[in-house]
């Protein structure tokens, strides 16, 4: 525990204003944990101090103010006189400029104009990397890799430091269990262990665990808080839940990037039980600050600050004021702090000492990143999707498919890997070679031109023996044109003439095409940069278009088919899993997209992905996510609802038109070979609570399991760990991931996967919100998804 003077000397600064009705900050301030000791070093702080003392109060507030003087990836931007702002040093920070020549600008005008020369950070969404495009976020979940998610941070911080950035906007670790909602995309999906794991690794790899280094980039960790559980999936939608289940799930993977030496978190535009993100002292200052001890700033989202006014919780004043109070320290893009906190300052209605604490968390950022002693960035060479960027693409992009499912087609065997089997092989659908689209969504630096279709990577393998049909398109009449309209990014004329598809045309032809091949291939999902990302909420989640007319067109030809969907949420899969014998869930894949799927359609890389979020049968299950609670009223075998109900039974909670159960279940994913798991084993079948409570995260107790490739071909299984609270004083989920492994096996290799079990994995919030551990049994399960049976148990006793 480190708590220096200068800490203890801003504490008696900030007494009276903590005395009036924040009078307990003190006792739990004493006690606060020191995620990022860069941040909160004594010698940084001092200069941070030293500063601060010579500033006046608007170059004070200039600090806590960003622009977007680029491209707008919001609404509304403004248009303001950005060089003579920069020199009178009213701001701190821009978004969207990137280059070494627009940011060196900027940078020159601030080092060498500016009254006190306190260099500019500038940051960008880099989502999925930078000018090398990975695959979306969502896929890299699929990975159950977070050295990958490192790998691709750290390639993307590089990248972007080249480009003058020195803040990423990233990682998004939302839990997102409603694939309505559009940024499912940038999650890692429904769990929150697992986005856990992956948020601390987003954080090592951007920031290295050293913000001085050159080829590291300060992160910052959005939305805080709670933003992906908008009602009914519908974006910037309120957010509604308990404290419990906020704690329990939401909060856990922001809490896992704070104790990742998180440097920047980004509110959310969403409101938390009637309280917006951004004006929200409890989420803001009481969790994040006082009981996580984050050291860093909190940037407000694009405009979140001006928009409290639509939130009608008061006029520019007052919302500026609230947010700035609650715990935002910059103001993006909002247009507020910058024009209206001096006055609230000079007022009385806030004291100056708020301002002062808001400047020093952004000053200690800068510093720590070393841009007083290198602010301008080197030219350097023109970007090229170069053979060693490709290749780590693609070894990236290679580990997130998901084999969704390969049964034996009669006559022909399991359709997958394609080995000669097929003569002919026909590639089909409006994703097959669209190069916009299969970079995916949020890919702002990225340039299309460098992706590999699959139409290009499947010609490389088969030449002539290759066909090609687009089908149709994406979208078609009507959608089409109301996409188009709130396309950001290339608003469409009112009076748009583009011809209408032809459909019913280009369909037939797509059939005439599947008939002259062997097997069919075809590619279909959604638009990725009109219906995925932000602002992109569904109320369906089919194939866009009348793509499923083409999947249905081209299934009544009885040729044997390959769906390999494209998109970066669950789509509903229903029909095509009925009635196509193989189905690859591939994502948006980035510049490698055509060589990963051709890796795993051949078989050249063994399929090891797993699904990160349930995929509905229907649109009317969600929001679908495995851990449930349990109800009183379970339909037949509910335990873990992916079982088939019983259909005679009626007074239970069921749908009366649909399963419960997901379609393809989290934790899902075939391989090209098979693996058995062997009856778990438990080091100790009996814990005493309190020994669990003391045991202060170490492990108590170690789970085993043998788990062996049956098959003919290596290949590598997550092995994934599951436990249930079977008598808690609280409900407890039917079924929780507390651990997972990545674990490659030769053909007939055997290899034991143990997992630690203690209070870490153990603990849940009582009914005082308190971490504890109770005598109950404990479920254990383990096994290649959240369907695992290979089952042991755990009593813990008084
Ligand atoms: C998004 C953020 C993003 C910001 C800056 C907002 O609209 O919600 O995720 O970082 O814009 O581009």
């Amino acid at each position: 525990m480190k708590f220096n003077s200068l800490r203890s000397l801003r504490l008696l600064v900030l007494l009276p204003w903590l005395l009036a009705g924040q009078g307990w900050f003190l006792g739990a301030a004493q006690n606060r944990p020191v995620p990022n000791e860069q941040l909160a070093s004594k010698d940084l702080n001092a200069r941070v101090e030293a500063l601060l003392e010579k500033m006046t109060l608007e170059e004070k507030i200039g600090q806590l103010v960003q622009y977007s003087a680029g491209y707008a990836t919001g609404p509304n931007a403004s248009n303001l006189k950005y060089d003579e702002l920069v020199a009178r040093g009213q701001v701190s920070s821009f978004l969207n400029v990137v280059g070494a020549e627009a940011t060196n600008h900027y940078q020159h005008i601030a080092m060498e104009k500016s009254r006190l020369h306190i260099p500019l950070l500038f940051g960008q969404d880099v989502i999925h990397g930078h000018r090398t495009t990975f695959p979306v976020p969502l896929a890299l979940a699929a990975s159950w890799d977070p050295s990958a998610a490192e790998f691709v941070a750290h390639y993307g911080a590089v990248e972007a430091r080249a480009d003058g950035l020195a803040w990423v906007f990233s990682p998004m670790v939302d839990i997102a269990r409603d694939p309505r909602w559009g940024r499912i995309i940038e999650s890692s999906g429904e769990d929150p262990y697992l986005g856990s794991a992956m948020a601390r690794a987003w954080v090592k790899g951007y920031q290295q665990d050293d913000l001085s280094r050159p080829d590291s980039v300060a992160v910052s960790v959005k939305h805080f808080a709670a933003y992906g559980a908008a009602v009914a999936g519908r974006d910037y939608n309120a957010t509604d839940m308990s404290e419990l289940t906020l704690r329990q799930v939401y909060l856990k993977p922001y809490h896992a990037a704070v104790d990742a030496g998180a440097a920047t978190l980004m509110s959310s535009f969403n409101s938390i039980n009637g309280i917006p993100a951004t004006a929200n002292p409890f989420t803001l200052t009481q969790i994040l600050r006082r009981e996580w001890g984050f050291d860093g700033f909190v940037v407000s989202d694009w405009g979140a600050v001006s928009e409290l006014i639509n939130h009608s919780i008061g006029d520019g004043p007052t919302v500026a004021l609230k947010a700035l109070e609650a715990g935002v320290d910059m103001d993006m893009e909002g247009n507020l702090y910058g024009t209206v906190i001096a006055g609230q300052v000079r007022s009385g209605k806030i004291p100056e000492s708020v301002v002062d604490e808001a400047v020093r968390r952004v000053l200690r950022v800068k510093f720590a990143l070393g841009l007083f002693e290198h602010p301008y960035t080197a030219e350097g060479p023109a970007y090229d999707a170069t053979p060693d960027r490709r290749a780590a693409a693609r070894r990236v992009a290679d580990e997130t498919l998901v084999l969704l499912k390969n049964d034996p087609v009669e006559g022909v065997g399991a359709l997958l890997p394609l080995t000669a089997k097929a003569k002919k092989v026909a590639l089909i659908g409006p994703l097959a070679d669209n190069q916009r689209e299969l970079l995916g969504a949020w890919a702002v630096t990225g340039d299309p031109k460098y992706v590999v279709t699959l139409r290009t990577a499947l010609q490389e393998r088969l030449g002539d023996r290759l066909l090609y049909a687009q089908g149709c398109d994406l979208l078609t009449g009507e959608d089409a044109s109301i996409v188009k309209r709130v396309d950001f990014d290339r608003p469409m004329a009112a009076d748009d003439h583009s011809p209408v598809p032809d459909d019913a045309r280009t369909i037939a032809e797509a059939v005439d095409t599947s008939k002259k091949a062997d097997v069919v291939i075809l590619a279909l999902g959604e638009p990725a940069n009109w219906m995925e990302g932000e602002a992109a909420s569904r109320a369906t989640l089919g194939f866009t278009g009348v793509q499923e007319q083409l999947l249905e067109a081209v299934a009544a030809t009885r040729k044997p088919i390959i769906l390999v969907v494209l998109a970066g949420r669950p789509l509903e899969l229903t029909w095509a899993a009925a009635h196509v014998p193989a189905i690859v869930e591939a994502w948006s894949p980035g510049i490698e997209a055509g060589h990963a799927v051709a890796d795993v359609l051949f078989g050249d890389v063994n399929p090891s992905g797993k699904l990160p979020s349930s995929f509905p049968r229907s649109v009317g299950q969600e929001p679908l996510y495995y851990a449930q609670l349990p109800t009183g009223r379970p339909a037949a075998h509910l335990d873990l609802s992916h079982f088939p109900q019983n259909p005679q039974e009626k007074f239970v909670s069921r749908y009366m038109d649909e399963e419960n159960s997901a379609l393809f279940p989290f934790g899902w994913g075939l391989s090209y070979t098979r693996f058995s798991y062997a009856q778990p084993t438990i080091s100790r079948a009996e814990v005493p609570a309190q020994e669990v409570i003391a045991s202060a995260g170490k492990p108590v107790v170690k789970v085993g399991v043998d788990v062996r490739n049956t098959g003919s071909v290596a290949g590598t299984e997550v092995v994934q760990f599951y436990i249930r609270n079977t008598a808690a004083s609280v409900e407890q989920p039917v079924r929780e991931l507390k651990g997972f492994a990545r674990v490659t096996l030769a053909p007939g290799e055997q290899k034991h996967v143990e997992f630690p079990l203690g209070f870490d994995e153990l603990n849940f919030y009582n009914v005082d919100l308190k971490r504890t551990v109770e005598p109950t049994i404990y479920k254990i399960w383990v096994g290649g998804s959240s369907l695992a049976k290979a089952e042991t148990s755990l009593r813990v006793v008084e």
